[in-house]
Formats: C-alpha cells, sequence, structure tokens
C-alpha cells in the first residue's frame, strides 16, 4: 500500500489528479473508474485543466462510475451522471458513448446490474478505480454488511447515508433515494489499481479503521488494505489518526 499525506484539500486534490493523469499518460486507452460525491472534484477541477492545457487527452479513455441513484433520470440535477457530465466530461474531450453510469432508471434492476458486471467485463477490467469512503465505510454504495463476494448489486441506503446526502437534496429527507445501484466490492477489488481519496476531519476515525482495524463486512472499506495494489491519499485531517497509530510510511 502507498500513502500519500497532503497538507490539506487542494494538495490532496492535486495529488489525485496527478495519479489520474500519469495512469492517462501511461496507458491513453485506460479504464478510469470513476466516483462521485464532494471529495473527487478538486481531483476532477485539476483533470479539467490539464486537459485543457493539452498536457493529458482523454480522447481514448473509457469510463466506468461506481454507482447511481434509483429513480433519477440522468438530466436530474443530482443523478452521479449529471455530476459526472457538469464535474468532468463536458469539460474534457472524453467520448460520451466511453462513458458509463449504471442506468438508475432501468426497469429490471437485476438485469440492470448483470449488464453493467458484463460491461465491466468486456470493457477489459478496470485500471484504476477512484474511491471517496463514506462516514460509515461505505465505498461505493457498499453499505456495513455487505457481502464482499458481490459484483453490481442494487441497494438500499443506510440512513447515515441518507442523512449524509440530505446536503444535496434541500436538506430535505424525504427527497433522498433510498435505493441505488453499486458496483459490488468484488468490482472494486478485481480493478488494477485502488486509488481511494479521503479529506477531512470527520473522515479521520473511519480512515483509521478501515486501514488499521480488522477486516470486516461492517466496515467494507477494510477490505481495501487487501488490494495488492492500492493508494491511499487524504489530507492531514483525515489521516492523522491513521498516521499516529506509527506503523505506516507515507510520502
Ligand atoms: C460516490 C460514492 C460514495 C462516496 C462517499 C464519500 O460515487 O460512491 O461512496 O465516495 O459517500 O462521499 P464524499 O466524497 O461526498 O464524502
Amino acid at each position: 500500500m502507498k500513502i500519500y499525506q497532503r497538507a490539506n484539500y487542494t494538495d490532496m486534490s492535486h495529488q489525485v489528479a496527478n495519479i489520474i493523469a500519469a495512469q492517462v499518460i501511461l496507458k491513453p486507452n485506460c479504464v478510469l473508474g470513476l466516483a462521485t460525491g464532494s471529495t473527487p472534484i478538486g481531483a476532477y477541477k485539476e483533470l479539467i485543466h490539464s486537459a485543457q492545457i493539452g498536457d493529458i487527452s482523454f480522447a481514448q479513455v473509457s469510463s466506468i462510475n461506481l454507482d447511481e441513484y434509483v429513480g433519477l433520470s440522468p438530466a436530474h440535477n443530482q443523478s452521479y451522471r449529471y455530476f459526472m457530465e457538469s464535474n468532468l466530461f463536458d469539460h474534457i474531450n472524453i467520448r460520451r458513448e466511453f462513458t458509463n453510469v449504471p442506468n438508475g432508471l432501468a426497469d429490471d434492476l437485476d438485469t440492470e446490474c448483470k449488464r453493467y458486471n458484463q460491461l465491466i467485463e468486456d470493457i477489459g477490467g478496470i485500471d484504476l478505480q477512484l474511491l471517496g469512503m463514506g462516514h460509515n465505510g461505505h465505498v461505493g454504495f457498499n453499505e456495513p454488511n455487505s457481502h464482499f463476494t458481490l459484483g453490481t448489486n442494487h441497494v438500499t441506503l443506510a440512513k447515515s447515508t441518507i442523512e449524509a446526502n440530505a446536503r444535496f437534496f434541500d436538506d430535505d429527507l424525504s427527497k433522498v433515494p433510498t435505493a441505488a445501484i453499486t458496483m459490488g466490492i468484488k468490482n472494486i477489488m478485481q480493478s488494477k489499481t485502488i486509488l481511494v481519496a479521503v479529506s477531512g476531519e470527520d473522515k479521520a476515525d473511519i480512515v483509521y479503521k478501515a486501514f488499521c482495524g480488522p477486516v470486516t463486512p461492517q466496515v467494507p472499506s477494510s477490505i481495501l488494505p487487501m488490494h495488492p495494489n492500492v493508494i491511499l491519499v487524504g489530507d492531514n485531517s483525515a489521516l492523522h489518526k491513521l498516521i499516529q497509530a506509527g506503523e505506516l510510511v507515507c510520502d
């Protein structure tokens, strides 16, 4: 495992963007697994800048997103497809037909999950999977007690996740979708490289549990250190409890 400790959100974002850019430069037709949420926004801004000044090109890149709310159309301003368009895809030269987000409006969610698993396989697997982490240790929408062996699946969201996401829905809990489609832990662990981005004091406890605690489905992210090629990038606030544990070397 490689850990990068950075001073603040800006520096953390810069490092995350550099790692993604390196992947794109080394393999121009790579498959990027992408995440939404507040954490990656700074890195996406940096990637947009790098693409606009011609340092990197997304012309041959494919992307596959972790998750999508059930019941939100791509045009809904809180859907994850909309998030990806407005925070990244609209501003870079990625081909839309090479971008993938689960279809939250699918009539049959089981069929959609199977399609998504097949898509990941057909595309040749994920080269670099970017992840944020929820306060309860969720990755994607794999909530506590999800099975590590699951591929793409549809889930009921934990109360804490619904509450955390209410900020995007006018702080109105009744507007927050209660279900989602998510890549499973199995899909994530099959990625060639996993890049975990964390920021803020509110993540310090869960980062410690995930990377220093026992591997348990109660903390879905606790499986990540078992991956042979995982990179953790965090700011001081998110990493300080992990670092105080003293067993980990940071760059
Ligand atoms: C987003 C996702 C979620 C978030 C997590 C952290 O696609 O899958 O697991 O990464 O909820 O969200 P933020 O970054 O908003 O703290």
